[in-house]
């Protein structure tokens, strides 16, 4: 298992049906590859965290970077996981203000024994994703 977080920049103007069917695409090829994920948008930026077996995100990695509505990719997390720990999560997109998404630009999102403290709780980007997924 894998997992990877990035950020981006939208194309310029991107409308909601160009975000709509993002999202539509993602959904329908992720849960065809058991891949899970949470899309943060701010009106510019994404950021996008996705798990999964790796020859699934492999493949997801392959859509996302090929798509013209957006550019400028930055892998900011790059892991091996033992298991998924977001069964729960199906691309959605959340819109956020810009300062949330700076907030996880810079977050850790490191490898596994990073981003989880001993009680097995996630920490850093993924704990403030989970946090927001979560409201
Ligand atoms: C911010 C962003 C996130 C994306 N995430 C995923 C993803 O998680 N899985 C996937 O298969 N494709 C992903 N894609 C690719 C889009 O789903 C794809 O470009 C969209 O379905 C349009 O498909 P089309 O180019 O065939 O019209 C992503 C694209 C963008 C811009």
């Amino acid at each position: 298992m894998r997992s990877v977080a990035y950020r981006s920049f939208a194309f310029p103007n991107l409308s909601q049906v160009q975000l709509d069917r993002i999202v539509a695409g993602a959904q329908r090829f992720n849960r065809m590859a058991g891949v899970i994920g949470a899309m943060l948008f701010d009106g510019a930026r994404f950021l996008q965290y996705i798990e999964g077996p790796d020859d699934g995100v492999e493949g997801a990695i392959g859509r996302i970077r090929a798509s013209e509505d957006h550019s400028r990719l930055h892998v900011i997390g790059d892991s091996r996981v033992s298991a998924r720990r977001f069964p729960f999560w199906d691309m959605t997109c959340l819109m956020q203000p810009n300062t949330v998404l700076d907030r996880l630009f810079v977050a850790p999102w490191g490898d596994q024994d990073h981003a989880q403290s001993d009680s097995g709780e996630p920490v850093g980007g993924l704990l403030l994703l989970k946090q927001l997924l979560a409201e």
